[in-house]
């Protein structure tokens, strides 16, 4: 297949890695709707479950497989051929499968967790991606806790998967350890020291124990990665996955990355609340780019720059994401500016002596109370007017 050099794929694991919170568990129904909106939303992978972990999983992976046609259906294993087995049966419906399999690749992980050695490991992850290439030509392997692994051995696992059959090779930071020019600089090494590198994308997993899950995605980026496995809100195990819609939107900014995806951000908004109704995990306020208070604008200085040109305080359009709009907020830090600007659009066209009479007011009420509306608006017009 050849790659356009700059695009970045978008592999989506809500409905995986996403799914693995507590209390965020859907039925196959709520899956299929939220895939539709992935479908739709353009991601190019969706990692449909983890099979053998459930008779739900399973079950929702085949639905899934068939209610969806144009993103590449993935399904989760172990680096066993039991797993791998239930794997490609639960795909058998899917236009487009991948089997993404993998292990663990720090000393961490292969002493303490498969109380086993380097070789063992090695031998068990290529194993693992020759049984899954019998059934699908698309095979991921992920090389987990890659971010705590000892850079040489990580290069030579990577070059022995990919001697093997895999296509996309995955390097999750599975702790939110790195540090995004560590992170960076480990996908750089592979791609300098990997020989067979190019038959194969390198794809970024990362976690946000730190906060730095999507400053790593992109560091990992720009050193050469051309997947990036993300989730809705940036939901995932403990501290969340990178969140696609930051992402995305870092890529569609800063237009010097010369990177592009094929989302169509306008749907960010409608698809952040949605999964976050369905998995009862609310969106909180200041997230970025989805967040309720993305696009509002309390202070009076900000509040005054925005109104002159929205340019100074807005860097993303709320429209470029589906946001409802922007918002100026009137609080006890607004200026006459702001308030000036909703007495308008109430249609209280006031002279500058009124405005400076509603305005004392105005700021006794918002220092009493949380949020001022239209009706409290026009009660002080009511009370106040000389
Ligand atoms: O975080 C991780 O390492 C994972 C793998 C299973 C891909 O989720
Ligand atoms: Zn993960």
């Amino acid at each position: 297949m050849i790659h356009d050099p700059n695009k970045v794929y978008i592999f989506d694991t809500t409905l995986r890695d996403g799914e693995q919170v507590p209390g965020c568990q859907l039925d196959t129904n709520q899956k299929i709707e939220i895939a539709k909106s992935l479908e739709f939303l353009g991601v190019d992978v969706i990692e449909a479950g983890f099979p053998v972990s459930s008779p739900g999983d399973f079950n929702s992976v085949i639905e899934l497989s068939k209610a969806v046609k144009d993103p590449i259906i993935c399904a989760l294993t172990r680096a066993n051929k039991n797993d791998i087995d239930v794997a490609a049966d639960a795909l058998r419906f899917a236009k487009r499968p991948r089997i993404h399999t993998g292990i663990g690749a720090s000393d961490m992980h292969i002493k303490t967790k498969f109380n086993s050695t380097r070789e063992d490991i090695l031998e068990r992850g290529v194993e693992a991606v020759r049984y899954a290439k019998k059934y699908v030509e698309d095979v991921e392997f992920y090389a987990e806790d890659a971010g705590r692994a000892d850079i040489e051995f990580l290069a030579k696992m990577v070059e022995a998967v990919i001697a093997a059959g895999a296509t996309v090779v995955n390097i999750p930071d599975t702790n939110g350890y790195c540090l995004p020019d560590q992170y960076g600089s480990k996908i750089l090494y592979l791609k300098e020291n990997v020989k067979n590198i190019h038959k194969a994308i390198i794809s970024v997993h990362c976690h946000n124990d730190l906060g730095l899950a999507t400053a790593n995605s992109i560091a990992g980026l720009q050193n050469g990665a051309r997947q990036v496995e993300c989730t809705v809100n940036g939901i995932g195990e403990r501290a969340g996955n990178t969140s696609m819609e930051e992402v995305v939107m870092i890529l569609k900014t800063h237009k010097s990355l010369n990177l592009h995806t094929n989302i169509n951000t306008q749907g960010f908004y409608n698809i952040s609340r949605h999964v976050s109704e369905q998995m009862n995990m609310l969106v909180q306020p200041n997230k970025a780019i989805v967040g309720g208070n993305a696009f509002s604008h309390s202070s009076g200085i900000h509040q005054d720059g925005f109104l002159k040109n929205r340019e100074n305080y807005e860097i993303i359009k709320p429209e470029d994401v589906g946001f409802p709009s922007a918002a100026i907020v009137l609080t006890a830090r607004s200026g006459r500016h702001a308030l000036k600007h909703h007495l308008d659009r109430l249609g209280h066209t006031l002279d500058k002596d009124n405005l400076d009479i509603v305005y004392k007011q105005f700021l006794v009420l918002a220092d009493s109370k949380q949020g001022i509306d239209d009706h409290d608006l026009n009660q002080l017009v009511a009370l106040n007017l000389v």
